[in-house]
């Protein structure tokens, strides 16, 4: 099965997933939320689906070191420094499904995949493969954000409005989720096999100016922007310098107003 996928991990994309790992990672004051750190510290193994730049098995790696982490993604994770014992990256299309016998994972984290699956894909290829490898009673962990901002005023933000909704009708054309985080605890529901299914969904702050977590959330959904620039263009029909002063006018609002940017963390222990 190919993937809707574009974007390879080169080192500025390396870069923009560390940001927004750690703009994540503060906003929701951890790394997980399954009630997983006991079974870390006696020694699990642990999958991450989607793995990225490497950033939170490398951390978790650090602080369990009695477990085993497996990272995969259909990009080759690059590391600055020495791989540890307790890591291992597969280079692997999870579309055509996950490389892993049937039950081999204590806990399963996936985070951020939604602009890699279809609708359909979610449902009848991940979460299927998520479940197969994972043991009776071990744990899976899903993480997505949404696309739309939350503003009040739509007349100051319509600027905002025209990058996010062309950002939108791109992913809505390959059936993309830009709304994952609202639809991850169903996932999980409809799956039939979880018990102990859980949800938290935080609003993270995207501005104004002068706080943290706030500044960060600004220069993410900047990077983002940045990515999808080149489709964004022509499909508002309007030259670089008209979309560079729309882009500009964009980030001012949310510098001096300030937005909220859904986040949302699932998790459910296999039965
Ligand atoms: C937005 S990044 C998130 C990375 C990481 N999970 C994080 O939260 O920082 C999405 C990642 O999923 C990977 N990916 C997307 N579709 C995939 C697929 N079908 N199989 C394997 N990896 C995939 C991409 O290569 C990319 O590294």
């Amino acid at each position: 099965m190919s993937s809707t996928y574009t974007k390879s991990n080169d080192t500025q994309e390396v870069e923009r997933l560390n940001l927004q790992h750690t703009f994540i990672k503060h906003g929701f004051n951890g790394n997980f939320a399954a009630p997983v750190d006991q079974i870390l510290r006696s020694g699990v193994r642990v999958l991450d689906v989607g793995c990225g730049s490497g950033t939170w098995i490398l951390e978790l790696a650090e602080e369990y070191p009695n477990s085993h982490f497996v990272g995969v993604d259909m990009s080759p994770v690059v590391l600055r420094n020495k791989q540890p014992d307790n890591v291992e990256f597969i280079t692997h299309n999870v579309l055509t499904g996950l490389p892993f016998e049937d039950n081999s994972f204590d806990y399963v984290f996936a985070r951020l995949l939604s602009g890699g699956y279809t609708r359909r894909q979610w449902k009848e290829i991940a979460i299927p493969e998520y479940t197969r490898v994972t043991k009776p009673t071990g744990w899976v962990e899903l993480m997505e954000g949404n696309i739309q901002l939350k503003y009040n005023s739509k007349d100051n933000f319509k600027d905002v409005d025209l990058i996010i909704k062309a950002v939108i009708d791109l992913l809505n054309a390959t059936d993309v989720h830009s709304e994952a985080a609202y639809e991850i605890k169903g996932f999980l529901e409809e799956d039939n096999r979880y018990n102990n299914i859980n949800y938290k969904e935080k609003h993270l702050p995207v501005g104004p100016m002068g706080e943290k977590l706030a500044e960060m959330g600004i220069e993410d959904c900047q990077e983002i922007w940045k990515l999808f620039k080149p489709a964004v263009v022509p499909l508002l029909q309007v030259s670089e310098e008209e979309y560079n002063a729309i882009y500009e006018s964009a980030i001012q609002y949310l510098k001096t107003f300030g937005a909220k940017w859904v986040f949302a963390r699932a998790w459910g222990q296999k039965v």
